[in-house]
Order: C-alpha cells, then sequence, then structure tokens
C-alpha cells in the first residue's frame, strides 16, 4: 500500500481522515506543529486503529525540516491540511495567515518536488465561491475572496494550477470543502476551537455543555427557509472517506481537479439548532442579532463531480452529524486535553 504523508494530521479533520487511511490498509506518517492540536491525539488515533502513525513535530516553514521527513521516509502522496483557518484573525493578521498558509504550503511543494513527490491532496474551501450567483454551487463557479484566510485558499489552488501547466506528471486534486462538522463515533476525535468559537456548531455546542448561556443568531431576514443562514454541512467521518477516495483517485491519474465536499443539502441555523436539541436533549437557548459581516444567505453544494470522479458521495445526515458531535462534546467539553 501507498506511504501518504498527513500535514496538519493530528487536527481536527487530519486525524479524522488518518483513521481512515489507517483503516483502509495505507501507511501513514503524521506532520503537524502542534500549534492548534495535542500529540494525545495519535494515543486516541492507536485507541481506535490499533497502529499509532509515525509523527514529526514540524512546521511546514521548516523547509530542512520537511526535507528530514522526505528523506526518511519515501513517500507516496501528500494530504495537506496544514494551515491557519480562523477567518476573523486572518482579517486581523493578514501577514502572519499569508506566511503560514502561503510560504508554508510553497515549502511544501517545493520540497516534494525535490524528492520526485508529485501527488497531492489540497484543503481548500466552499469560501473560494465568494457569494455565489446561484445555487447549488459547481465546481466551474467564479472564483473571488473576502478574507485574506479565502485569499490563502485560492492562492494555492492558482499556484498548484501553475505547478500542473508547468509539468503535467503531477496529481493534483483541491478538495473544496462546505462545513464539516461532527466527529468519531468513539467521541475520542473532534474539534477543539480556540477561545470564543466562530463556527455555528462548535459554538451550539459549548451552549449545551454549560459553557456559553445562549446562541447568537447572526441575522434572521436573509431570503431562506426561516431567514437564517443555509449551510451545507458535512460530517467529518464522511469528509476523511472522501480523501481516501481522492488519493485512490490521485494515486492513478496525472492532472488537476477541484472538487466540491459537501452533502448537497442546506440547512438553516436554526434547523442545526433543533438537530442539536435533539442530539443533546437540552434546550439551546438563542437571541437573534443583526447579520455578521460578509455572511451570505446560502450555500450548498452540487456535489455531481465528487460522485462521478472520485465514486464517493456523503452518508450522514444531519441528525448522525449533531449526535456525534454532542457525543465528543460531552466526553471532552475543553476539547481533547
Ligand atoms: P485544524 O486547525 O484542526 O488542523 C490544522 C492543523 O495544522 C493543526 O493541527 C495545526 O496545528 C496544524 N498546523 C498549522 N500550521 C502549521 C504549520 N505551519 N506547520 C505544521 N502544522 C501546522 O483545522 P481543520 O479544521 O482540521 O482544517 C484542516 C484544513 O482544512 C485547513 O487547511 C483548513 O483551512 C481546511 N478547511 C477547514 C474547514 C473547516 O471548517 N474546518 C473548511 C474548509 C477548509
Ligand atoms: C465560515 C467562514 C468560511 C469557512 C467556514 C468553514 C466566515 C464569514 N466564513 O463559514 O470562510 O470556510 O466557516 O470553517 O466566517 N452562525 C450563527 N451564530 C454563530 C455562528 C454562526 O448564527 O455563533 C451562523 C452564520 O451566520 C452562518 C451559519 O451559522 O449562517 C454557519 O456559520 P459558520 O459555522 O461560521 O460557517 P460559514 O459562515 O459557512
Amino acid at each position: 500500500m501507498a506511504k501518504i504523508l498527513v500535514t496538519g494530521g493530528t487536527g481536527f479533520i487530519g486525524s479524522h481522515t488518518v483513521v481512515e487511511l489507517i483503516n483502509e490498509g495505507y501507511e501513514v506518517i503524521v506532520l503537524d506543529n502542534l500549534y492548534n492540536s495535542k500529540e494525545v491525539v495519535l494515543d486516541r488515533i492507536k485507541t481506535i486503529t490499533n497502529v499509532r502513525p509515525k509523527f514529526y513535530n514540524c512546521d511546514i516553514l521548516d523547509k530542512d525540516g520537511l526535507r528530514k521527513v522526505f528523506s526518511e521516509n519515501k513517500i507516496d502522496a501528500v494530504i495537506h491540511y496544514a494551515g491557519y483557518k480562523a477567518v476573523g484573525e486572518s482579517v486581523e493578521k493578514p501577514l502572519v495567515y499569508y506566511q503560514n498558509n502561503i510560504a508554508g504550503s510553497l515549502n511544501l511543494y517545493e520540497v516534494m518536488n525535490e524528492f520526485g513527490v508529485k501527488t497531492v491532496v489540497f484543503s481548500s474551501s466552499a469560501t473560494v465561491y465568494g457569494d455565489p450567483a446561484s445555487l447549488p454551487i459547481k465546481e466551474d463557479f467564479p472564483l473571488s475572496t473576502t478574507n485574506p484566510y479565502g485569499t490563502t485558499k485560492l492562492f494555492n489552488e492558482r499556484i498548484l494550477e501553475d505547478i500542473y501547466a508547468s509539468d503535467n506528471s503531477w496529481s493534483i486534486l483541491l478538495l473544496r470543502y462546505f462545513n464539516p462538522i461532527g466527529a468519531h463515533k468513539s467521541g475520542l476525535l473532534g474539534e477543539t476551537p480556540i477561545g470564543i468559537p466562530n463556527n455555528l456548531v462548535p459554538y451550539i455546542a459549548q451552549v449545551a455543555t454549560g459553557q456559553r448561556d445562549f446562541l447568537r443568531v447572526w441575522g434572521n431576514d436573509f431570503d431562506t427557509v426561516d431567514g437564517t443562514g443555509v449551510r451545507d454541512y458535512i460530517h467529518v467521518v464522511d469528509l476523511a472517506l472522501g480523501h481516501i477516495k481522492a488519493i485512490e483517485y490521485a494515486l492513478k491519474h496525472k492532472g488537476i481537479e477541484a472538487i466540491n465536499l459537501g452533502t448537497g443539502n442546506g440547512y438553516s441555523v436554526l434547523q442545526v439548532r433543533q438537530a442539536f436539541e435533539n442530539a443533546c436533549k437540552k434546550e439551546i437557548p438563542y437571541k437573534i442579532f443583526d447579520r455578521r459581516a460578509g455572511d451570505i444567505a446560502s450555500c450548498y453544494a452540487d456535489t455531481t463531480k465528487a460522485k462521478e470522479l472520485l465514486k464517493w458521495q456523503a452518508k450522514y445526515g444531519i441528525d448522525e452529524m449533531c449526535q456525534d458531535g454532542w457525543n465528543f462534546s460531552k466526553n471532552n467539553p475543553k476539547g481533547i486535553e
């Protein structure tokens, strides 16, 4: 089986993907600088899979550190998750975001090239579609961004397109995730937001665990089913399984493709709150506030390309996402420690 390097592999999506890669029989090398995750995640992966993957505490800004990883392991392909992801913070600290997400990625692609490793699956985001003119969103829609975080995703896509144009022996997948939520069924892996959660479901989870008093609903005057924002939430395990299909595809085909990973279904803020209430069997109090700057009314994926190319489609619905998310949050109210 192929040997896969997972950058950001102790993070939220990375850790779930490492589990599924091991389940499929891949040999996995995890690289992370532990900026937003803990080494104990590797023990939890071992509890689930019986395998503790080889780990490098390495920063992608450290090019020699990256060279060491590639010289010590015959890597076949890379799944690249390492990066910063807080939209608001990226507006305040654009240089930090460009440095980490762009300069770090450039180091990785350069070192991959040096070692002849030319297969990469990149974590992009539906944020690259900006405010879409119509729904569902297809991969060929126009791209634009509204914040530095989004711009780092779009720039990475452009950089990888240029790399492929210059050398078509590369195999590159740009996976555009919609809104990953939920957690591993075991309750051992999940998301640990830093500070006050920006994203909806981590915030609701903290209301459910008593850490916050009520949910702040950002606007109820959008043109949606109940006036609140609609998003395409996807179970993180489905997303991880999408990466398994992506790696299988990328190892067999040269080229570059952008592919949406979503369910194709949109749920409003109040619908998600209801599903989470059903899961935790508690009331989630809420208050309506003004719209959050930059928020769009609705966003959900056209999933045809993922089905056709990767033979993948999401199988979990919103109820399971909330049940598994709650199972993790109640067992780990302060996240993975
Ligand atoms: P995460 O923060 O849980 O995981 C990212 C990991 O990368 C962390 O463990 C962090 O320590 C590590 N990291 C950051 N900078 C690094 C560096 N310079 N060197 C080495 N490691 C570094 O985030 P996540 O939710 O798992 O997201 C993974 C990827 O998917 C990110 O690139 C993110 O932008 C992208 N993405 C996430 C979402 C989402 O909603 N979670 C949506 C779309 C795209
Ligand atoms: C946000 C990011 C996006 C990123 C995505 C996944 C912004 C503007 N966009 O998208 O770039 O790719 O996360 O990480 O930050 N909501 C509330 N109350 C809350 C939190 C959210 O009502 O406390 C609402 C929002 O207005 C939105 C929905 O819930 O309608 C989902 O919000 P969120 O989880 O932050 O995701 P996105 O806005 O889709």
